[in-house]
C-alpha cells in the first residue's frame, strides 16, 4: 500500500471530503428568469436549506439560490457532531452575558438537536443519525477546574451534563464534561434529503446561481450574477460569509479560521462517543459508519486563522502523526480542510442584518459549531419572519456589537488625515483593509487581499491603483480589475 504521505513524494492523494465522495452530486437548475417569492434564501448549505424547509412548512413561497452545488461548502467538510456542547462555553456565557442569555443559547441548541431528530424521524431520512454522548476533555491539571465549572454551569442551564475522569480513549485525560443526548450524522445525506423534501413541497432550489447584490426596503431585490432578479418580501443571507455589498460592518465582527480533517481506517474499533479537547492544538474525534459495514475514524483539528502560516501541509502531517500515535492505522482514506467564521464575542450572529434593514436577515459566525447553530438560525429566522419575535433572538442579535461605534470613530479620525484622491492601507480591529478618498471626499473601503491568490496589495500613489507584488494584478482605487491575472474585483466593504 502506498504511504499516504512521504517527505520526498508528498501526499499520494488530493484532499477530498468523505461526505462529498460518498453522496451523489445534485442537479438543481440555475435560475434563468426574474421571479417573485415571499422569501429568498441565499446559500444552499445546511443553514439555507433548513431555513427554507421551515419557512416552506409555514406556507411561504421560498427560493434558495446556491452559487455552486448545495451542501458542497463548509457543510460538506464538517465533523458533523450535532451538539449543544460547543467546547467550554456555558460558564463563560453566564459570567460574561448573564443567566438569561446563557439560557437562550443552551435552550436553542438543545432545541436544535430536537428539531434535527424530528426532521430525521418524520421524514424517514437515512443519514446515519445516531444518538451519542459528547465530551470535552482536559489533558492538563490547569483545566480540571474549568471542566468542573462547565459541568456546574451546564447543569444550572438544564443540560444533562456530568463530570468524569474516565474516557475510553487511547491516551490519558485528566477530566471531562459529558453531555448526554447529543448525536452525529452524515451531513450531506441529511441535507440532500431535506432539500428534496423542500423541493417536493413546492420550494424552489436553484444551483449555479450566485447572488451579487441585495436592495432592501419594503420589497427586496436580489440581483444575480447573470443579471436576473428575485423580488422578495424577505431575504435571508445564509451564504456563510455575508457576501460583499451587504451592510453591517461584518468584516469587523467575524473572521475565518481553518481546520483540517483526516478519515482513517484503523485495525481497532473506535469506542463510540464524540470528543474534543480543551487544549491546543485541537483534536476532535468521532467515527463514521460505512455503508458496506465497518467504520472510519474522523480526526479533526489544527485550527488556525485563515492565511496565517507558511507550510499548510504541516497541519495534515500533524494529524497523521497523531493518528499513528493513537490508533493502529490501516489506511488514511480521506483528508480535507475547511473554514468557518468566528465572532469577536464567540456568539453566532443571527437576525436582522442591521437595525435599518427590517427585511434582510443574516446567519453567520458559527465558530465551528454550525450544525446545531444552522438549526437554531432556521428556527430564530422563521419566528422573526413569521411572528416578528423569537424567544432566542436576543443572545444572537447582530446589533449587539456596540463597540463598533467606538471603532468606527477611531477609523474616521484615522481617515481624516487622508487627503482627497489618496489611498492607504489601514488596520481596523486587527484587520487590514484599503481606504481610498475620492476627489469629492467620499471614502471607499476595500479588502486588499488580491483576488488572484491572496497576496496583500500595495497602494500605488502615482497611478492611484492597488497593485499586487506577487503576480502583478492591479485594481482601481475602488477595487475594479485593471490588470490580470485576476479577473475578480476586490470585495467592497460597506460602512453602514
Ligand atoms: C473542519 C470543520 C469541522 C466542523 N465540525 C463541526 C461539528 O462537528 N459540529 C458543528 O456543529 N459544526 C461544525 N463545524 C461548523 C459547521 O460545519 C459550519 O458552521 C456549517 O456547516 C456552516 O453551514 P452554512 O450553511 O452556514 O455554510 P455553508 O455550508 O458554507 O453554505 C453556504 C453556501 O452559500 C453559498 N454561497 C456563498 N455565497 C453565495 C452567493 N453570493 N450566492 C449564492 N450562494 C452563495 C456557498 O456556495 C455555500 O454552499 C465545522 C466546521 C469545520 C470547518
Ligand atoms: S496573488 Fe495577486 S496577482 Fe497573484
Amino acid at each position: 500500500m502506498p504511504q499516504y504521505f512521504s517527505p520526498d513524494k508528498g501526499f499520494s492523494k488530493e484532499p477530498e471530503s468523505y461526505w462529498i465522495a460518498s453522496t451523489a452530486t445534485t442537479n438543481y437548475p440555475a435560475l434563468e428568469e426574474d421571479i417573485t417569492v415571499d422569501v429568498a434564501v441565499i446559500g444552499g448549505g445546511i443553514t439555507g436549506i433548513t431555513t427554507g424547509f421551515l419557512l416552506k412548512k409555514e406556507g411561504l413561497n421560498v427560493a434558495v439560490v446556491e452559487a455552486n452545488r448545495i451542501g458542497d461548502g463548509t457543510t460538506g467538510h464538517t465533523t458533523a457532531k450535532i451538539t449543544s456542547q460547543h467546547d467550554l462555553i456555558y460558564d463563560t456565557l453566564i459570567t460574561k452575558f448573564g443567566m438569561e442569555k446563557a439560557k437562550q443559547y443552551a435552550d436553542s441548541n438543545e432545541g436544535a438537536i430536537k428539531l434535527m431528530t424530528r426532521i430525521v424521524q418524520e421524514n424517514n431520512i437515512d443519514c446515519d443519525f445516531k444518538s451519542e454522548n459528547a465530551y470535552v476533555f482536559a489533558q492538563s491539571d490547569d483545566n480540571v477546574d474549568n471542566i468542573k465549572k462547565e459541568v456546574k454551569a451546564a447543569q444550572s442551564l438544564g443540560i444533562k451534563a456530568s463530570y468524569t475522569e474516565q474516557l475510553p480513549l487511547p491516551f490519558p485525560i485528566k477530566a471531562a464534561v459529558q453531555f448526554e443526548g447529543q448525536a452525529q450524522f452524515h451531513p450531506r445525506k441529511y441535507l440532500l434529503a431535506v432539500a428534496g423534501k423542500l423541493a417536493q413541497a413546492g420550494g424552489h432550489i436553484f444551483e449555479n446561481t450566485r447572488a451579487i447584490g441585495i436592495e432592501g426596503g419594503q420589497k427586496c431585490t436580489v440581483t444575480l450574477k447573470n443579471g436576473r432578479k428575485i423580488t422578495a418580501a424577505k431575504v435571508v443571507i445564509a451564504s456563510h460569509y455575508p457576501f460583499s455589498n451587504v451592510r453591517g460592518l461584518y468584516v469587523l465582527k467575524i473572521f475565518p479560521a481553518r481546520t483540517y480533517a483526516l478519515a482513517i481506517k484503523a485495525r481497532s474499533k473506535f469506542p463510540g462517543g464524540m470528543y474534543i479537547n480543551v487544549e491546543l492544538p485541537t483534536r476532535s474525534l468521532r467515527s463514521i459508519p460505512l455503508d458496506g459495514g465497518g467504520e472510519l475514524i474522523l480526526i479533526v483539528g489544527e485550527e488556525h486563522k485563515t492565511g496565517q502560516g507558511e507550510d499548510f501541509n504541516i497541519h495534515y502531517k500533524n494529524l497523521i502523526d497523531f493518528a499513528h500515535q493513537n490508533f493502529d492505522v490501516e489506511e488514511i482514506q480521506y483528508r480535507w480542510s475547511a473554514q468557518d467564521y468566528m465572532t469577536t464575542d464567540n456568539i453566532p450572529i443571527i437576525g436582522n442584518i442591521t437595525a435599518n434593514e427590517p427585511n434582510i436577515y443574516v446567519a453567520t459566525g458559527f465558530k465551528k459549531w454550525g450544525i446545531t447553530t444552522s438549526a437554531v438560525s432556521a428556527m430564530v429566522l422563521k419566528d422573526l419572519i413569521v411572528k416578528n419575535q423569537s424567544p432566542w433572538a436576543e443572545v444572537y442579535n447582530p446589533a449587539r456589537f456596540t463597540d463598533l461605534d467606538t471603532i468606527w470613530k477611531s477609523v474616521e479620525k484615522n481617515l481624516n488625515a487622508l487627503k482627497n484622491g489618496e489611498g492607504k492601507s489601514i488596520t481596523i480591529a486587527e484587520r487590514g483593509m484599503g481606504a481610498y478618498k475620492d476627489d469629492k471626499g467620499k471614502i471607499y473601503l476595500i479588502n486588499i487581499n488580491c483576488t488572484h491568490m491572496g497576496c496583500q496589495l500595495k497602494w500605488n500613489n502615482a497611478e492611484k491603483t492597488w497593485d499586487c507584488p506577487c503576480h502583478g494584478s492591479r485594481y482601481s482605487a475602488t477595487g475594479d480589475v485593471v490588470d490580470g491575472p485576476t479577473f475578480t474585483p476586490l470585495e467592497k466593504i460597506e460602512i453602514i
